[in-house]
């Protein structure tokens, strides 16, 4: 009886090995004999042999197939995603006959035995192709690994883990893993909680970050710690956000803020020189209140100008409800202009609508025609005079259409700032040949919730004011709370946050300050941080540490939009993991070992976010 297709696949793994990979085959290895294994890429038959392009992680390369002999009788059932093993010899393809788009497409491997190790169902989209939904992409996740795009992000990711790795440990940084199932960490998103078995009624948080426990490390004397670290944050997901998540974490003692940028700017430079073969240089620092009076955004991305411009002066007095009543108010009217480009009225419709959804109550325009005459919906509340005043402040040019916003300050930034994100790409004004580096420093400590009527942290409640204000948060001063800046800094990548860190608080004082200023009573702060301020008194280093958004990083070097790609297994933008199938319902027993009962849907509280 004939071997069955197994059987005999066995037997190929087990006498013969692999010997090259697939993609790594070129024209030194002609005349070479080769074992190779992988993939049935795409098959073609041509009067008697089968040519397979035959795949494995490192490519693809055609081999050439004659099912007339009988040690290659099973290259007959091939089938797209089987997995074979070929014995052959490289060698190089007839003139004429090369495939310049192909890496290996210079040679090509004459089979001479070949056997079938494992079968395929017909898979529900051919790897590589570029026009299958992401949904059926997800589910099927490890078919679409298979592709050059994935399998090239994860590898890079890999090198860029490994060199940060090495980065830091040649400057002295210890790798320390710390725990997952762990307590709540003041990140201010939502936490993901894990019931206790053993300890019925009690939870575990997942961190959101590893910040108490590095700045622990610190306290326990160890320097300079770093960790590639898994975070959980119960979040709005968006294109660069996931809900786990990597981080390269690093923390350092005996050091002020410039010294761990210093240490940072060099990895970021490493970094790009090592990827992408450029000399970033120095990074630039610029302030918050400049990055949101000139870009309305504390992530600017700087590969583009369409700069905000504050319109105060020019608008003063203009009779226009709209805004007479925002200046009234101590808010904002800023502008844009954009001075070439077609803007018909549906164009600015889908602007104004986006505004809108920006949180602003209207967008003004005004659009000069051909011959110059001014044209908007502000026009018959405003001298001509002055509706010209305003258009030039926007278009010095003449020409061209400005946008006026006018509401609270934040309002004003984060409308403006949507339409300079989407004009900057509609008009293709952003220079994609280069990656625009910023030190956004001089944030505020703390800032005022409305909601909730009380003081947050705008980093986290571990990070040091500024020296200058130290009085001002030990003595309670909360009428100046909103002008305490921080020792804090975000670094940003083209519009990406892709790290962030501060010089932390070590004196018990300082702590003690920060949370009264969050409105964290004793009782609340003990419950919530007891462990760490309890550590905090007995002999802390001043110490200063930073995180990067390891995904984010990937994303960049790797030239993805969205993290997604650069992530093997990603959750939806609803947290779900579609090829398992997570999250899903557990069984009543497991839910009884764990004490929960569980309650219908709950109603939603108006604040159900956790305290920062
Ligand atoms: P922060 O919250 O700013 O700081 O996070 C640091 C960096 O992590 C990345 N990041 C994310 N990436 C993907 N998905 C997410 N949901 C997500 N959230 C954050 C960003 C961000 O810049 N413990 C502090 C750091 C410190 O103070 O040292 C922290 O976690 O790129
Ligand atoms: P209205 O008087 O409400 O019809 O508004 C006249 C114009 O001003 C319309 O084009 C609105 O989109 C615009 N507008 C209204 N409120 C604002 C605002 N806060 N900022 C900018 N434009 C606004």
């Amino acid at each position: 009886m004939e071997k069955s297709a197994r059987e005999a696949g066995q037997s190929f793994v087990k006498d013969l090995k692999r010997t090259m990979h697939c993609g790594l085959l070129s024209a030194d290895h002609d005349g070479r004999e080769v074992n190779l294994m992988g993939w049935v890429n795409s098959r073609r038959d041509h009067g008697g042999l089968v040519f397979v392009d035959m795949r494995d992680r490192e490519g693809v390369v055609q081999v050439v197939l004659d099912p007339n002999q009988a040690s290659m009788s099973s290259a007959k059932d091939f089938r797209g995603e089987y997995v074979v093993a070929v014995r052959g010899t490289v060698r190089k393809r007839p003139a004429g006959m090369a495939n310049a788009k192909m890496k290996t497409g210079e040679i090509e491997v004459v089979a001479a035995r070949c056997e079938i190790l494992s079968e395929a169902k017909t898979p529900p989209f051919q790897v590589n192709d570029e026009d299958v939904s992401e949904i059926l992409r997800l589910k099927y996740r490890y078919l679409d690994i298979r592709g050059e795009r994935l399998t090239k992000n994860l590898r890079a990711r890999h090198e860029i883990t490994r060199f940060a790795r090495n980065f830091l440990s040649d400057e002295g940084f210890l790798e320390v893993e710390t725990p997952i199932l762990y307590k709540s960490t003041p990140e201010g998103a939502r936490d993901y909680l894990v019931p206790s078995r053993v300890n019925q009624g009690a939870f575990y948080a997942l961190p959101q970050s590893p910040q108490t426990l590095k700045q622990l490390l610190m306290i326990g004397g160890q320097d300079r710690y770093f960790q590639i670290a898994r975070c959980f944050r119960d979040e709005d997901l968006r294109a660069d956000r996931q809900p786990e998540f990597t981080q390269i974490d690093l923390e350092m003692s005996f050091v002020d803020q410039d010294d761990i940028m210093a240490v940072n700017e060099r990895l970021a430079q490493a970094l790009w020189k090592r990827f992408k073969g450029v000399d970033i240089g120095e990074i630039p620092r610029m302030s918050y209140q400049e990055a949101m009076d000139r870009f309305g955004c504390d992530k600017p991305d700087t590969r583009f100008g369409l700069e905000l411009k504050d319109l105060g002066t020019a608008v003063a007095g203009s009779g226009f409800k709209v805004f007479d009543d925002a200046l009234a108010r101590k808010g904002a009217v800023k502008g844009i202009g954009v001075e070439t480009g077609d803007f018909s009225r549906a164009f600015i419709d889908k602007l104004t609508d986006m505004a809108k959804k920006a949180g602003a109550k209207g967008l003004v325009w005004i659009k000069a025609d051909e011959a110059g005459k001014l044209n908007s919906p502000a026009a018959k509340f405003m001298s001509e005079e002055k509706l010209s005043r305003i258009f030039l402040e926007l278009c010095p040019s003449g020409k061209g259409c400005g946008f006026v916003v006018a509401d609270a300050f934040d309002t004003v930034c984060a409308a403006l700032s949507t339409l300079r994100l989407f004009l900057g790409a509609e008009l293709k004004l952003i220079d994609a040949s280069r990656d625009a580096f910023l030190w956004v420093v001089d944030f505020p400590l703390l800032e005022f919730d409305p909601e909730g009527k009380r003081w947050v942290a705008r980093h986290h409640p571990f990070t040091s004011p500024q020296d200058q204000f130290l009085d001002d948060l030990i003595g309670g001063n909360e009428a100046h709370y909103g002008q305490i800046l921080a020792k804090a800094y975000d670094l940003v990548c083209n519009g990406h946050e892709i790290g962030g860190g501060s010089a932390r608080i070590y004196r018990s004082e300082v702590q003690d300050a920060m949370f009264r200023a969050l409105g964290l009573s004793k009782e609340e702060a003990q419950h919530k941080f007891g462990f760490f301020i309890e550590a905090l008194g007995y002999g802390t280093p001043p110490h200063a540490g930073i995180a990067w958004g390891m995904d984010r990083l990937t994303m960049i070097l790797c030239g993805t939009e969205a993290i997604r790609d650069v992530i093997a297994f990603p959750k939806t933008a609803k947290a779900a993991d579609l090829m398992a199938d997570a999250p899903n319902a557990v069984s009543r027993d497991q839910l009884i070992e764990l004490g929960i009962r569980l309650a219908g849907p709950v109603e939603k509280k108006p604040d159900a976010r956790p305290e920062a």
